[in-house]
Order: structure tokens, then C-alpha cells, then sequence
């Protein structure tokens, strides 16, 4: 703890996190795992068992169980997320988001179609060193219904393993314990108290943030790795998957490694050693990307951009999802404690009610009521409840913006375009209403100087007849915004097989969100990190290795 606050106090010194000064500070904490190095320092061509591309939530925990018996190489465009303090803190996570402004910040913002601001994790930990920590196993209807045959016994110990290495109980103070009593009172039953399980009712998460506002992420989990057979390069950019000549001769094309460049602008080239797999965990945005790029994809469009078919394969960036999230903020009376997402309700038709308290941003395409950290002048301490809906079943789809992997692809979410996402929505949104009628909600009030209480709205209030579908159908499309759980891409059953084995192509695998046609449960994190460390029972280990 006093070396925490040594280093926070060293850090606040060295000043802002100015592009000059970032640099510098990220190469002294480039070590803090001796097998994490700076891509540059790495050799033009190298062979390993698994080259796995992404260093992010599914990605981390699948190397560290992938090197327990095989050679890994792990490939992650950002650097270390150590080394940026906001990023490592509970209290941080706005401004982690806002500060988008650096070619290498953390937090890659990108603006779907339809104009709602959105981020992705461009650092070790990918997402999960940037997400808002709420920690929640799928629900049943997922194992069912994802495609992926799953060992639930498996998959449990997967879990648990995650959990005991970066899982904590939440402490609720003011606004959480409120909104868990509101949604108690306006009858999301029964109260589960504390549970990783996904159920119906009201219940108290668990949280990647420790007792001291501490992120753990799945970096954490890469300490579980085998020192001698892994490898991390971190500002590692890879461009595309290296594919063997398709010789006609009736065998599929398979992956042979990949090539990337460091931030010299220097390219290397990781090749895969007989038996061994290329693994694209590069998420919902990255993997589809990069399978364009290497010419696996629909045929006409990849002739677009001049990039040579491999494999016409015309699901790559079809079956894009993104969860709606509404909501309102009010100033309260008196400023609430920082929370992020501590306790959930889930009813039964679907809707998945949230709440937090100075440190979410909200922002949708037609209102944007942005809702500043706590050390910006403009901050106003606002508290928050949202909702967000199951699935969704709307379809979206992704495409490049450029052959530059740098640049983010396009990406359109299709908010609502299915009216069952919008029953849903008109749903969760009315259930909020009932929650600012709750007796629990009575103290957030204001007082006005006539002596009558009333909540103070920062942003578009609730439309005043609730019961009126088509108002409130309007003011779920009017206030649309992410929560942050977009996924598909390169989705099970259409870009790769129910073993995540891309169709088609030889020892190339998708490991990752991207895989995902519906969302697991309430939130990814805790899914995608089994997802893994679960792998590992699934791929063949090469017993070939000589490590
Ligand atoms: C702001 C925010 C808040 C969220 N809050 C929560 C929450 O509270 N609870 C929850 O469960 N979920 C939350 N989520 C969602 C969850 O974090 C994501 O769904 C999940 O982390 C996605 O995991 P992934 O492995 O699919 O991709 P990611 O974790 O995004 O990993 C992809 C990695 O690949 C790297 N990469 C991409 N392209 C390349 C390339 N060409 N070369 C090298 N590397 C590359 C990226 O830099 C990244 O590290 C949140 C997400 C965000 C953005
Ligand atoms: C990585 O190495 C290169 C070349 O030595 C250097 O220019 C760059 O600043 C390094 N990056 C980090 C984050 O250390
Ligand atoms: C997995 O864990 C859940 C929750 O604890 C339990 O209900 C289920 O029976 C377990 N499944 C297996 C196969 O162990
Ligand atoms: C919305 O709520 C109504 C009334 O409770 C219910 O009949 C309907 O099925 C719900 N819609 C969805 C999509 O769940
Ligand atoms: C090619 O890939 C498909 C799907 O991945 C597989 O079913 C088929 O057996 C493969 N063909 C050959 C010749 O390996």
C-alpha cells in the first residue's frame, strides 16, 4: 500500500500524461513480467506453437494456459497498462475514457454509424483494463444457446480460477444500497444478495476493482503463465494473417504465422511450427478486421480493396451487436461517493437495470449530456440509473474504413431496427420510472424553494406518460447509447466452427467476443476470461514441442 502511494505520488510529479512524458514512464514499467518486452527487441522472424493476436481479456488468460505446455508468443498493439494511473483506478474510469486524444491512448474511441460514441482497450488487458469492472458469469440460456459445445464442469473451474485471482465483493455505500432497495421495492425479485451467478432478481455483483478502487484485469492472469515458454510483445501492430499458397490441390489454406510491425515502423514475421495455431483474440472490432485484411472474407468486397481473396468467406464482419443503454442522471442533493455498476436487476422480460454515480459518461447522437470527471472543472456530480436489454436480436454489420490496420474499421449496430429490442427497451425504461417513484429514490430529491421535492435531470428526462409506448419508443431511440458490450463479427456457426476453428482454413482459431452472436448474461468480462483459460482442454497441445 505505502509503495502504491509512493508510486502514485512519483507518477502525479512526473505531470500530466502528455504524449512526451507517457513514453518514457511506459518503458519503466515494460518489465514488471520479465517475458513482456517492447516489440522492437524482438528478432524479424521467430517460431513458436501458438501465436496468439490480441493481449486482451480472452486473450491474456489463453496465453497463460496455452504456455503451461507449449511455446506462445502473445501480440498486443498497446503497451502496459501498469504504467498509466488513471487506468488502474476505480476513481479513474472516466477519464481513461475521455482521454482519447493520443494515437496511443488506452481507450480507442470509435463512433459507430448511427453516431454513438463508443471505446475499445488498446493495451495489455485489452477492454478489461479500461471496462467498468462489473463481474458476472452468463446465464444458462448462453451455454444453450451460443453454439459452442460446452463442458460446463469445465467451464465452472474456468471461472472459479478467474475469480480467485481477481474477483472482489463490492462495498456499497449511498447510491448502490439505494438502488438496490428501489428495485427491490418495485419488485425485481427475489434479492439474490451477493452473487456471480446471472439470475432474475436484484443482486450485488462481484467487481474487478479491489477494496482499495485497485483494477485487476485479465493482465493479472498472464502471472500464471510459464515464464519459459511465453513471450508478450507489446506495441506489437499485427497487419495480417500469413496464409499458405492455396495450391489447388483440394486442401484448405492454412494459417503459417503472421506479420507485424513495432513502433519503429519495423516488420517481424512469427511463424507457427508444425501443428501449431494462429489465435486471433483481437475482439469484436480487431478479429473480423484482421480476417479482411488477409483476404478470408466476403469475395466482391475484399476485390473492392484491392486485397487478394485467400477465402471467400461471406459472414467476416456480418452479425454485429451492440446492447442498447438508456437512461437517465439527476443531480442529487448532496454529492454521492464514485460508483460504477455494484448492483444489477434483471427482470424477466429482459432488461438489465444498472446504476452509478459520477463516473459514466452519457452521450447518444441527438442529446449529449457528457458527464465530466471528477477532476475536470466542468464536473458535476450526477448520479445515474440505466438499462440495458438482453441480446439484442438487431443485426449490425462491420467493414474496413481503410487497408491501414491502424485506422478503425466502420462499424453500424442497427439500434432497434428489430422492434423486439424496442419492446424490450420501452420495458426497462418504464421500470426505471417505477424506480424514481420508489420511496428509496425520495431522498435524491431536491426541495424547491415553493417547498415541493422534485429530482433535478441532467440530460433528457423520462417522457412524462410512461404508459404511451410510442413516447417512450421515442426516447429509447432519441437517448440510444452503448454499454459497452458490442461483440460478433466473426460469430460460431458462420466464420468459425462450434471449436472456434475458422471454416476453411487450417490451424487459424478465433478466440474472442467477436465469436459471440448474442451477449453472455449481463456483462462479457467474466465469459470471455473463462472462455480463455478454458481453451486450453480444447486444443490439441502439441506434444511435438520440444519445451
Ligand atoms: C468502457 C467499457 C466498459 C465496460 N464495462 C464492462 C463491465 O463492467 N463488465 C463487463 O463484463 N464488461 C464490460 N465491458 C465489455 C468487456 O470489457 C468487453 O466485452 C471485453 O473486454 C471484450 O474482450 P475481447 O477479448 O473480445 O476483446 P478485447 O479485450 O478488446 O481485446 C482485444 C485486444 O486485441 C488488441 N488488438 C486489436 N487489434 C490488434 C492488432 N491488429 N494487433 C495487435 N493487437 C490487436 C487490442 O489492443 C486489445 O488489447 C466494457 C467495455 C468497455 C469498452
Ligand atoms: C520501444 O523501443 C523503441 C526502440 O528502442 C523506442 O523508440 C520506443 O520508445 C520503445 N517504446 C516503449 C514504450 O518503451
Ligand atoms: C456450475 O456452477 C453452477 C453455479 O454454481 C451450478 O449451478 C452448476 O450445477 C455447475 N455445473 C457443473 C457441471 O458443475
Ligand atoms: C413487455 O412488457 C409487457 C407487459 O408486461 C409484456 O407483455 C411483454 O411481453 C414485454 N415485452 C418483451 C419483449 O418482453
Ligand atoms: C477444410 O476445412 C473444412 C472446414 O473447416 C473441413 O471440414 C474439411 O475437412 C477441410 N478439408 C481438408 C481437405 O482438409
Amino acid at each position: 500500500m505505502d509503495c502504491y502511494l509512493l508510486y502514485t505520488v512519483l507518477l502525479l510529479l512526473l505531470g500530466s500524461a502528455s504524449l512526451s512524458n507517457a513514453r518514457p514512464r511506459a518503458t519503466r514499467h515494460l518489465n514488471f513480467m520479465r517475458f513482456v518486452t517492447n516489440a522492437t527487441d524482438f528478432p524479424s522472424e521467430e517460431y513458436y506453437d501458438y501465436i496468439i493476436v490480441g493481449g486482451g481479456t480472452a486473450g491474456c488468460p489463453l496465453a497463460a494456459t496455452l504456455s503451461q505446455s507449449s511455446r506462445v508468443l502473445l501480440l498486443e498493439r498497446g503497451g502496459v497498462p501498469y504504467a498509466i494511473p488513471n487506468l488502474m483506478t476505480h476513481d479513474g474510469f472516466l477519464t481513461t475514457l475521455t482521454d482519447v486524444n493520443s494515437f496511443d491512448s488506452p481507450a480507442q474511441s470509435f463512433v459507430s454509424e448511427e453516431g454513438v460514441p463508443n471505446a475499445r482497450g488498446r493495451v495489455l488487458g485489452g477492454s478489461s483494463a479500461i471496462n467498468a469492472g462489473f463481474y458476472s458469469r452468463a446465464d444458462r440460456e448462453f451455454f444453450k444457446n451460443s453454439g459452442v459445445d460446452w463442458d460446463l464442469k469445465s467451464v465452472n473451474q474456468s471461472y472459479e480460477w478467474v475469480e480467485r485471482a481477481i474477483v472482489f465483493r463490492p462495498q456499497l455505500m449511498t447510491w448502490q444500497s439505494a438502488i438496490r432497495d428501489a428495485l427491490i421495492e418495485v419488485g425485481v425479485h427475489p434479492f439474490n444478495g451477493f452473487t456471480l451467478e446471472h439470475r432474475v432478481g436484484t443482486k450485488i455483483g462481484g467487481t474487478t476493482f479491489d477494496r482499495s478502487g485497485r483494477r485487476h484485469s485479465s493482465v493479472d492472469l498472464l502471472r500464471y503463465a510459464r515464464n519459459v515458454n511465453i513471450r508478450v510483445a507489446v506495441y506489437a501492430t499485427v497487419e495480417r494473417v500469413l496464409l499458405s499458397d492455396d495450391d489447388d490441390s483440394g486442401t484448405n489454406v492454412s494459417a503459417i504465422g503472421v506479420v507485424y510491425r513495432d513502433e519503429l515502423g519495423r516488420y517481424h514475421h512469427a511463424m507457427i511450427r508444425e501443428r501449431g495455431e494462429v489465435i486471433l483474440s483481437a475482439g469484436s472490432l480487431g478479429s473480423p478486421q484482421l480476417m479482411l485484411l488477409s483476404g478470408i472474407g466476403p469475395r466482391s468486397y475484399l476485390s473492392t480493396w484491392g486485397i487478394p481473396v485467400a477465402v471467400d468467406q461471406p459472414d467476416v464482419g456480418g452479425f454485429v451487436y451492440d446492447n442498447p443503454r438508456n437512461g437517465i442522471s439527476i443531480v442529487p442533493p448532496v454529492p454521492m461517493e464514485n460508483s460504477l455498476i455494484q448492483v444489477v436487476g434483471v427482470t424477466e422480460d429482459g432488461a438489465f437495470l444498472e446504476a452509478a454515480s459520477n463516473v459514466i459518461p452519457f452521450a447518444s447522437p441527438l442529446h449529449s449530456v457528457f458527464i465530466r470527471a471528477p477532476a475536470s472543472p466542468l464536473y458535476v456530480p450526477v448520479t445515474t440509473i440505466m438499462e440495458k436489454i438482453l441480446g439484442p436480436v438487431s443485426v449490425g454489420s462491420l467493414r474496413l474504413a481503410s487497408t491501414d490496420v491502424r485506422v478503425n474499421p466502420v462499424v453500424r449496430f442497427n439500434y432497434f431496427s428489430d422492434p423486439q429490442d424496442l419492446e424490450r427497451c420501452v420495458n426497462g425504461t418504464r421500470k426505471i420510472g417505477e424506480i424514481l417513484r420508489s420511496r428509496a429514490m425520495e431522498d435524491f430529491m431536491v426541495r424547491e424553494w415553493y417547498g415541493s421535492h422534485r429530482f433535478r435531470f441532467v440530460g433528457v428526462p423520462l417522457p412524462l406518460d410512461q404508459t404511451n409506448d410510442l413516447v417512450m419508443a421515442d426516447f429509447c431511440r432519441r437517448t440510444v447509447s452503448t454499454i459497452w458490450h458490442y461483440h460478433g463479427g466473426c460469430v460460431v456457426g458462420k466464420v468459425v466452427s462450434s471449436d472456434l476453428k475458422v471454416i476453411g482454413v487450417d490451424s487459424l482459431r478465433i478466440v474472442d467476443g467477436s465469436t459471440f452472436s448474442i451477449s453472455p448474461g449481463t456483462n462479457p468480462q467474466a465469459t470471455l476470461m473463462m472462455l480463455g483459460s478454458l481453451y486450453k482442454s480444447h486444443v490439441d497441445l502439441n506434444s511435438g514441442s520440444d519445451m
